[in-house]
């Protein structure tokens, strides 16, 4: 596995985090296109402006998944630029079958907690209202069980006690930009396998 896709819907600073990893050469991988499902996502010029290919595709009449047609294009348009991995970042959609089926143990997703504590969104401001005093971001295979995948990598973090929800997700975020091209380059390496739920690195 080398070539890989970023799938963004919006700021991008995740795929910032992979690309500048991808350029000092510490992530060992070919960054094949980033595609958006917004056609305004900061994420579309960043590429752009790396030199990389940036698509927009239709995202269809949905606000939270693309209808079978439409991601059956996203599948088309990964398989035609020889794409081994589809990493997420930001991509505020549920992936159903056609793209599941087609990059099965293929597809990466990075939340910002420490599943299975707070799946879904809005999370950072769940585990501050919730009161835990760590929280993080993990790095997990995309099943059909939304963020529930087996997890490959995880940082944390302390929530302190005058964290907002801003201030929190600014915590996490430097560590999701640290956490997940390293990911990245445990399964691009092929140096794992996998043992039920474990991600166990060889
Ligand atoms: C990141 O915090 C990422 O973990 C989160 O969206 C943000 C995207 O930021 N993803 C999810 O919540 C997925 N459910 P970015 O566009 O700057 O990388």
């Amino acid at each position: 596995m080398k070539n890989i896709a970023v799938l963004a819907s919006g700021r991008g600073s995740n795929l910032e985090a992979i690309i500048e990893s991808i350029e000092n050469g510490t992530l060992q991988a070919d960054l094949a296109c980033v595609i958006s499902d917004n056609q305004d996502a900061r994420a579309l010029q960043i590429a752009r402006d790396h030199g990389f290919k940036a698509l927009w595709l239709d995202p269809g009449p949905k606000k939270t998944w693309l209808l079978p047609e439409f991601e059956e294009n996203y599948v088309k348009t990964l398989q035609e630029h020889n794409v081994d991995l589809v990493c997420l970042a930001g991509f505020m959609r549920i992936i159903k079958t056609p793209l599941l089926e087609a990059f099965m143990g293929r597809i990466l997703n990075i939340h910002p907690a420490l599943l299975p504590s707070f799946p879904g969104l809005d999370v950072q401001r769940k585990a501050l209202e919730y009161g835990v005093k760590f929280s993080g971001c993990t790095v997990h295979f995309v099943t059909g069980d939304v963020d529930a995948g087996p997890i490959v990598t995880q940082a944390v973090v302390p929530v302190l006690d005058d964290d907002t929800p801003e201030t929190l997700a600014a915590r996490i975020l430097k560590e999701e930009h640290r956490t997940y091209p390293e990911a990245i380059n445990i399964i691009v390496s092929g140096d794992y396998r996998i043992e039920g739920r474990r991600v166990i690195r060889t």
